[in-house]
Formats: C-alpha cells, structure tokens, sequence
C-alpha cells in the first residue's frame, strides 16, 4: 500500500493539511498515511525544522503531502534552525528540483482576482519553478567589508546540467498542453541568465512542435497583470519562480487557490505536494484558512506520484463546484471557515 508522509508544519498548515486528508479518507483510497513534526514544529518537537526521522519518513514514503512551515517566533534564530529550512532541507535532500504551480481562474472567482473579469478568465498557466538551485542554495554568509562595512551576499549560480533538466520537463509538459513555452530570466543583466538561455535554446532543438519565447523577469511581472492569458507553460529560476508564482495566485483570486507539485530526480515517482502559501501567521488557529490550495495539493499527488488520475478528477471537479455553488473563505470574499469550505468540497466528492 503507498505511504504517504503527511507532515502539517505550522500556521494554517495542520488547518489545511487537515482538510486534505478528510478529502482523501473520504476517497477511501487504498493509502496508508504516517505524519510526523517538520518547521517550527519540529524544532519544538526535536530541536531541528528537518528532524532527521521525518527525513526518514519522507525518503521512505510515495509521496509526500506537506502544509506550510514558518513563525515568526523562530525568526532570530540562526538559519538551519529556522522553519524554513526544513522545506528547503527536503527540496535538496530529495533532489526536488521541478516545482509545478499551475494557476488557473476556477470559474466563478472572476470577482476575487483584482484584475478585469474578463482578463481573469483566461488564465491557465503552469508555472514550471526550478527548486534546488538559484541564489536559494548558493554560498551566502555575512561579512565584514572595506571600511568595516557589513555586507551580506548569497551567489546565484546554476550550472548547465540543471538548467537542462528543468527546461526538458517544462517543454515536455508544454507537449502535453498548447504548446508554448516562455522561458523567463534576467539575461539582460545577469551571467547566470544568459547561461540559462543559452542552454534552454539548446534543448529547444529537441523541441519542434513546441514554440519557444523569453522574456525578462520584470516585464513578466507586468505581462501576468496586463495580458496573463498570452502564459501556457512558463519556466524559470527558483527566485522569480517563487515571486511570479505569489503574483500569479492573486491574479487568480487568492494565494489559498494555488497547489503544487515538486518532482524529484532522484525517484521519478515521488513527489512533495502542498499549496504555495506560508503558514500565514496572522491568520493562524482562526479558521479563517483557505483549504482549496492544500485539497488540490492532494489531487496533484493523486495525479502525478500515485497513478490515480480518477480520484484525483474528483477532487479538482469538487473544489470547482463548491466554488461555483458559492462556496467562499474570507480571502475570496466570503464567510466560511476552513471547515466549512472542507464540507462544502465534500458535499461535492
Ligand atoms: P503567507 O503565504 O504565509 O501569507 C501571505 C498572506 O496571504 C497573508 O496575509 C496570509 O494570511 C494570506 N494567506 C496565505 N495563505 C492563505 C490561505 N490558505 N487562506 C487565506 N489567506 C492566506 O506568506 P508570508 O506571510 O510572507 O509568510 C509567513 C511564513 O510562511 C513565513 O515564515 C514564511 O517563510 C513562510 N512560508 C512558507 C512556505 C512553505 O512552507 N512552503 C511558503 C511561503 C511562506
Ligand atoms: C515557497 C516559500 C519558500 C520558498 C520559503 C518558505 C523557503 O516561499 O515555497 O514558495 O521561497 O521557496
Ligand atoms: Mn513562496
């Protein structure tokens, strides 16, 4: 039977990952589920944000269903302790390196995106991040400078072979769709983009069927606003894929929309699956949380590490008409609680 590592974090993390796994117990799918402690919790728990049972569990398990980590009450810790290195803790040590974020207005929404209803709509893109490289593993470190002036630095750096592997996947799954990729970077400015370019055009060449664009990062920031239906598949690096991906969420109606999916190289199959928000701190233990990001988080893992695409369906056709039928948390104007949106979805199933 697959095992799912089912690890909550922090914030709204256990609120939504609660959700999701109602949503799935109710699938009454053949999964066995193990959680354990991870980000502040685990800290708490064992000391560390990534404490090294959990990264057991993780390595051992199909798939992993993850919430969020993060509270501010770690911030003045030193780096490794904090919350935050525990998801980057798993995105390395499970080499997930392909981070999907699809945004997509589910209909019905138009009036929580603050853009035009009309421009909302045709939203359906797939944000394809990198997410084992960037300045997010370069070498970074304080320093004292000329002058004894402090400095801080962290070295953006990707080498050739994990360009390669993120563009390959991106324009395989822009085979699958409409076939357009854009490639979004900073080669006007940046050593480190114009690699990335140079090697995504090199790929490209196996790509025929699948047309190719770039475009600088802070033009893609105003094209997401002006025009976002012109996005089928994007790619790009772990820090504007991290931006982009937050901008992208509002564009369709709220951050707690937006599930992803983060592939690894290591075992194709496994995957580490949670919605793109944080542990919203100013929110947390109010029942305010949106659980759509996190349920349809479990879909994708259904989908992509699980090989049960029906099921998965389900929920994405549930969450769809609970919103249709005016189902609405607070951040999309409404009044319902995470449970009651968690009902809502399972009224649907
Ligand atoms: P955040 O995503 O937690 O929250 C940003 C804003 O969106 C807040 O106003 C929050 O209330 C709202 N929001 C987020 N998710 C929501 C949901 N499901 N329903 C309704 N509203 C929602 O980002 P932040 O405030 O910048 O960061 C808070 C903490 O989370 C930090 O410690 C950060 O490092 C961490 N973080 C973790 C992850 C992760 O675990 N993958 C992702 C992002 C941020
Ligand atoms: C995300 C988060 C993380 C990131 C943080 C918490 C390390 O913002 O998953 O989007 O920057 O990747
Ligand atoms: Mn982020």
């Amino acid at each position: 039977m697959p095992l799912i590592a089912v690890l909550p974090g922090d914030g709204i993390g256990p609120e939504v990952v609660t959700e999701a796994r109602r949503v799935l117990d109710a699938l009454s799918l053949d999964l066995a589920f193990e959680e354990a402690p991870v980000g502040g919790a685990g800290y708490l728990a064992k000391g560390q944000p990534l404490p090294p049972e959990t990264l057991a569990l993780a390595k051992r398990s199909d798939a992993i269903l993850f919430g969020a980590v993060g509270d501010p009450q770690f911030d003045g810790l030193e780096r490794r302790l904090r919350p935050e290195a525990a998801i980057l803790g798993l995105r390395r040590e499970l080499s997930l390196f392909a981070n999907l974020r699809p945004a997509t207005l589910t209909p019905g929404l138009e009036d929580a995106s603050p853009l035009k209803p009309e421009i909302a709509r045709t939203i359906d893109m797939i944000i394809v991040r990198e997410s084992n490289g960037d300045v997010y593993f370069g070498e970074k470190g304080h320093r004292t400078g000329l002058g004894g002036v402090r400095e801080g630095f962290d070295l953006m750096k990707y080498d050739e072979n994990e360009v390669d592997r993120i563009a390959r996947v991106a324009f395989d799954i822009a085979r699958r769709r409409k076939k357009k990729l854009c490639s979004i970077d900073k080669a006007n400015v940046l050593e480190t983009s114009q690699l990335w370019r140079d090697v995504v055009n090199e790929v490209a060449d196996e790509y025929d069927d699948v047309e190719l664009t770039h475009m600088y990062v802070d033009n893609a920031a105003m094209q997401l606003m002006r025009d976002p239906g012109q996005f089928d598949v994007i790619v790009t690096g772990n820090l504007f894929g991290d931006i982009l991906s937050d901008q992208a969420s509002m564009c369709v109606g709220s951050i707690g929309m937006l599930p992803s999916a983060t592939l690894s190289s290591w075992r194709s199959t496994l995957g580490l699956y949670e919605p793109i928000h944080g542990s919203a701190p100013d929110i947390a233990g109010q029942g305010k949380a949106n659980p759509c990001a996190a349920i349809l988080s479990a879909a994708m893992m259904l989908r992509h590490s699980l090989d049960m695409a029906e099921p998965a369906n389900r929920i994405d056709a549930a969450v769809a008409k609970a919103i249709a039928g005016g189902a609405r948390t607070a951040d999309l104007g409404g009044t319902l609680s995470t449970s009651a949106m968690g009902d809502a979805i399972l009224a649907h199933l």
